[in-house]
C-alpha cells in the first residue's frame, strides 16, 4: 500500500478504532474461538464485540489453520480491511527446536544463530506468525534468574553479535517474503538484571553499567534493522520502563533513531499500578502512551481510557496517530495489506516443519554448543566398541528442549542418540525416575538401589551420569536460590565414583549450576545445556569423538551461589585481591576464591593448541598478528578471543573486556596465522552517552578463554587513533 493511502486510511478511523489498533490480545479475548498460549495472568479479558474488528494484533496464535481462520473472520468484519498482526514467542525454533540461546552463544558462532533464526522464521511464517518476540538481548550475570537460558550470557560484545545475527536471520532482506518474520528486540532495558535474580524484580544498576554492558546488544539489534522493541517489566532508577519517556522516547527513539513499534510486555501497562507508578488504568495508559509505547499487550487501558485522555487534553490526538501509523507501517512492510495471510499455508507447514534439512542444521548447530569443562583419565571420547554405563534422570529423557519451545516437548534422548551410533547391547542403562519440576512440588529423583546398580554396571569401566534440572525449572518465572544438583543426583555421581568407575558427567540445564560438589568425582564433565530436537544425536557425536567439542562458556560458572554475581569483566577496585598473596584488607572472600569455577570463554576440546609469535603490525592501522598451532592429532575448532584492558583512565575500567573473537578450524598439527584488527570502538568507553577515547597505554590479551591469556602492550595517541578503522559495532548511545 502506498504511504499516502495509509495516511488517508488514518483520517477515516475514529479515535476508538485507532486505540483498538494499539491493543494486543489473544483471539479468544476479542471474540474468536481459538486458543493461545498464555505467558502471564489471564484476567479473562474480553472486549466489546464492536471493538473486535479493529483490534490490531493477536498474541501467541500459531498454526496456519488457526491463523487462516482468525484472519479470514477478521477481514470479513473489518471496515477498513486492516489485517491483524500475529505475534508470538518463537525463541529458539518453531517446530525444529535449536539449543536454548545461552547454549547457542557458547558456539561463539553468530553465523549459527543467524541460520537457526532463518529456519525458525521459515517454520513460523508458514504457521502464520508475522512477528517473533525475539531476540532477547538482555545481558545476564545472575544464573539464579530463570530466563538466563534465553539470553546470550554475560558479555556485551557476544550479546551484540548474537542479537544482530538473529535479527538478520529472522527478517532476511525483505519482510514481505513469505519466509520472513519481523524481529522484536526485548526486553528494553536491563530486564536481565533483576536484583537477587528474582523474576520481575527491579534492576539496580548505575548509568555507566547500563551504558557499558547492558545497552549495546539492544542497540546492535536495532542497528541490524529490528522492527519492534518490547519495553521491559522492570524499573530502572525507580522508574518502570513501560512508563519511561526518558528511555523509550529520549534514548531509543530520539538518540538511537528507532522509528519502529514499541510494545509493552504482557500486562505491563496495567502493572504500572502495582509499581505504584499509576493510580489507575487511565494514568497507566497516559504514562505509557506518553512514553511512546505503541501497543498494549494483554491489558485494555489504551482502548478503555484513551478517548477520555485525549478529550481532556492529557494526551494529544497527534501522538495516538503517530503510534497507529507505526503499527500500520509495520503491517505494510510485512505486505499484509496485499496479502493478509502472508506465508500461512498448511501444505507448507507439512513440507517445512522438522524437514530433514532443518533437523540436519539443528544437529550441526547443537553440536557446537556443549562445553567440555573437564576431561581427565582419558574419559572422553569413548569408542563405539566400549561397553558404557548410562545412568541418571536424563539418560532417557526426551524433555531436553528447554523453556520456550512452544509445545514441542520431546527431542532425541541421550540414550537414543547413542543407540544410533553404537550397538545398544554396549550401553548398559539403568534409567532412573525422571527429574520432575520444582514447580509441581518435586525436588529430587527417587533414591537408587546401590547393590543393584553396582551389579548392573560391573562390566563397564566408563559410566555416563546424565544429570541436571527439569526444563520447566528454567525460563520465565523460574528463579532459584539453590543451584546445586538435587541431593540424590550428587549422591549418584559420588557412588559411581566409589565403584572405581571413570565418571562422565553430562549436565542438562538452562543455567550455570553450582557443580563444585561433583567436580572431583567426575573424570569428565560435559555441559550439555538443553539442545533441542537433535539433543541426543549431537551429544553422541561429541561423546564418541565423531566431532570434537568446541563450545566456550557464554557465562561464568560460580564456585557457589554466594559468589553470584561472578563475571569476568568486572571494574577494577581500589584493593584488588591477589590469589598468591591474600591479604586481609583486600576485595575477596575468606571462604571462596574470587574467580569463578569456570570462567567466561572457557571450554576444552579433544585437541589442544598453542598461540605464539604475537606482534603488532602498524603498517596499515593497528593489527595484532600471531600463529595458532594445533599441537594434537585431533582436528578441532578453537575459538581465539581478544580482550583489552586500559590500565589508566578517568573512570574505573573493566579488568578486561572481550573485543573480538574468531573460530578457527584446525587440522591435526596444523599451524595457521591469525590477525585481529584493533578498531576505534575497542578502545573507547561510554560516558553520558558519548564514546570516549583517552590516549595512553593499552594491554591486548589473546587466548582461548578469559582467564589464560598472553599479553601485549601498546600506547596510542589521539592522532594515531584517528587512523584506526571504525568497527561494525560502532555507535553513539546518546547524541
Ligand atoms: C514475556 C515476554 C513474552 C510475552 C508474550 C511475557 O511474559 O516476558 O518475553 O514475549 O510474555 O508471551
Amino acid at each position: 500500500m502506498k504511504l499516502s493511502d495509509i495516511h488517508q486510511l488514518l483520517t477515516h478511523m475514529t479515535l476508538r478504532e485507532k486505540l483498538a489498533q494499539l491493543t494486543q490480545l489473544t483471539p479468544l479475548s476479542f471474540g474468536h474461538n481459538r486458543n493461545a498460549d498464555l505467558t502471564g495472568p489471564d484476567a479473562g479479558l474480553r472486549i466489546p464485540a464492536q471493538d473486535s474488528p479493529h483490534i490490531g494484533s493477536a498474541l501467541n496464535c500459531v498454526g496456519a489453520d488457526d491463523v487462516l481462520f482468525v484472519q479470514s473472520q477478521h477481514m470479513k468484519n473489518s471496515d477498513y480491511a486492516i489485517p491483524l498482526l500475529f505475534m508470538a514467542d518463537i525463541i529458539h525454533g518453531c517446530k525444529t527446536i535449536f539449543p536454548i540461546p545461552l547454549a547457542l552463544a557458547c558456539s561463539f558462532s553468530p553465523e549459527d544463530a543467524e541460520e537457526a533464526a532463518r529456519i525458525a522464521a521459515k517454520e513460523a511464517s508458514v504457521s502464520g506468525v508475522h512477528v517473533t518476540f525475539s531476540p532477547m538481548c538482555d545481558l545476564v550475570r545472575d544464573p539464579r534468574w530463570g530466563r538466563v537460558m534465553e539470553s546470550s550470557g554475560e558479555d556485551p560484545l557476544l550479546n551484540a553479535a548474537f542479537a544482530a545475527a538473529s535479527v538478520r536471520g529472522y527478517q532476511g532482506n525483505d519482510l514481505s517474503s513469505p519466509y520472513s518474520v519481523a524481529a522484536c528486540v526485548k526486553h528494553f532495558a536491563a530486564y536481565g538484571a533483576p536484583e537477587g535474580g528474582r523474576e520481575y524484580n527491579n534492576a539496580e544498576l548505575s548509568q555507566g553499567t547500563l551504558e557499558e554492558y547492558y545497552l549495546p546488544a539492544y542497540h546492535a539489534a536495532i542497528s541490524a534493522g529490528a522492527s519492534l522493541v518490547m519495553a521491559s517489566f522492570n524499573t530502572i532508577d525507580r522508574e518502570p520502563v513501560t512508563a519511561s519517556r526518558r528511555l523509550l522516547h529520549d534514548l531509543l527513539r530520539k538518540a538511537w533513531g528507532f522509528d519502529g513499534v514499541i510494545i509493552s510486555d504482557y500486562n505491563a501497562v496495567d502493572e504500572l499500578i502495582s509499581h505504584t507508578a499509576a493510580r489507575n488504568g487511565a494514568e497507566a495508559a497516559q504514562r505509557s502512551l506518553h512514553a511512546t509505547v505503541d501497543v498494549e499487550m494483554m491489558s485494555t487501558h489504551f482502548i478503555n481510557e484513551g478517548e477520555a485522555l485525549v478529550n481532556s487534553g492529557q494526551l494529544s490526538a497527534k501522538d495516538i496517530d503517530e503510534a497507529v501509523l507505526r503499527v500500520l507501517l509495520l503491517k505494510n512492510q510485512l505486505g499484509l495489506f496485499e496479502n493478509p495471510y502472508k506465508g500461512a499455508d498448511i501444505s507448507e507447514e507439512k513440507r517445512l516443519h522438522r524437514c530433514e534439512a532443518h533437523l540436519t542444521a539443528a544437529r550441526r548447530i547443537a553440536r557446537s554448543c556443549p562445553v567440555l569443562l573437564k576431561n581427565e583419565n582419558a574419559a572422553l571420547p569413548f569408542s563405539s566398541h566400549e561397553k558404557i554405563g548410562l545412568v541418571g534422570p536424563f539418560a532417557k529423557e526426551r524433555r531436553v528442549m528447554g523453556s520456550w519451545s512452544a509445545g514441542n516437548f520431546e527431542g532425541v534422548s541421550l540414550y537414543e542418540g547413542l543407540c544410533e551410533q553404537m550397538n545398544d547391547s554396549l550401553i548398559v542403562s539403568s534409567a532412573y525416575s525422571p527429574l520432575e519440576s520444582l514447580q509441581n512440588g518435586f525436588t529430587d529423583i527417587e533414591s537408587f538401589n546401590r547393590e543393584t546398580l553396582a551389579i548392573e554396571l560391573q562390566d563397564c569401566q566408563k559410566v555416563i551420569v546424565a544429570v541436571g534440572e527439569n526444563q520447566d525449572d528454567t525460563g520465565e518465572g523460574a528463579s532459584k536460590s539453590d543451584l546445586r544438583l538435587s541431593h540424590n543426583q550428587e549422591e549418584l555421581i559420588h557412588f559411581i565414583k566409589s565403584l572405581g568407575k571413570t565418571v562422565i558427567t553430562v549436565i542438562f540445564s538452562g543455567r550455570p549450576l553450582e557443580i563444585t560438589p561433583i567436580l572431583s568425582d567426575s573424570d569428565a564433565v560435559l555441559q550439555a545445556w538443553f539442545l533441542g530436537s537433535e539433543s541426543g544425536n549431537a551429544l553422541a557425536d561429541l561423546l564418541l569423538g565423531v566431532h570434537s567439542p568446541s563450545g566456550k562458556l557464554s557465562m561464568s560458572f560460580p564456585y557457589s551461589v554466594g559468589q553470584i554475581p561472578v563475571y569476568y569483566n568486572l571494574y577494577s577496585t581500589g584493593r584488588p585481591a591477589s590469589r598468591e598473596n591474600p591479604v586481609r584488607y583486600s576485595s575477596r572472600y575468606l571462604d571462596c576464591p574470587n574467580e569463578p569455577l569456570f570462567p567466561f570463554g572457557f571450554g576444552l576440546s579433544y585437541g589442544s593448541c598453542i598461540v605464539k609469535d604475537l606482534q603488532f603490525d602498524t603498517d596499515n592501522g593497528l593489527i595484532l598478528r600471531g600463529e595458532i598451532k594445533n599441537t594434537s592429532q585431533t582436528p578441532y575448532t578453537e575459538t581465539l578471543q581478544l580482550y583489552l584492558q586500559q590500565p589508566f583512565a578517568q573512570i574505573a575500567r573493566p579488568v578486561k573486556k572481550l573485543v573480538d573473537f574468531k573460530r578457527i578450524p584446525l587440522a591435526p598439527e596444523e599451524t595457521l596465522a591469525f590477525s585481529f584488527e584493533i578498531s576505534q570502538q575497542m578502545l573507547c568507553y561510554p560516558l553520558h552517552g558519548k564514546q570516549i577515547f583517552e590516549e595512553g597505554d593499552f594491554i591486548c590479551m589473546v587466548g582461548t578463554n578469559s582467564a589464560q591469556l598472553q599479553n601485549l602492550s601498546f600506547s596510542l595517541s589521539k592522532e594515531q587513533y584517528q587512523h584506526l578503522k571504525r568497527s561494525s559495532y560502532d555507535f553513539e548511545m546518546f547524541t
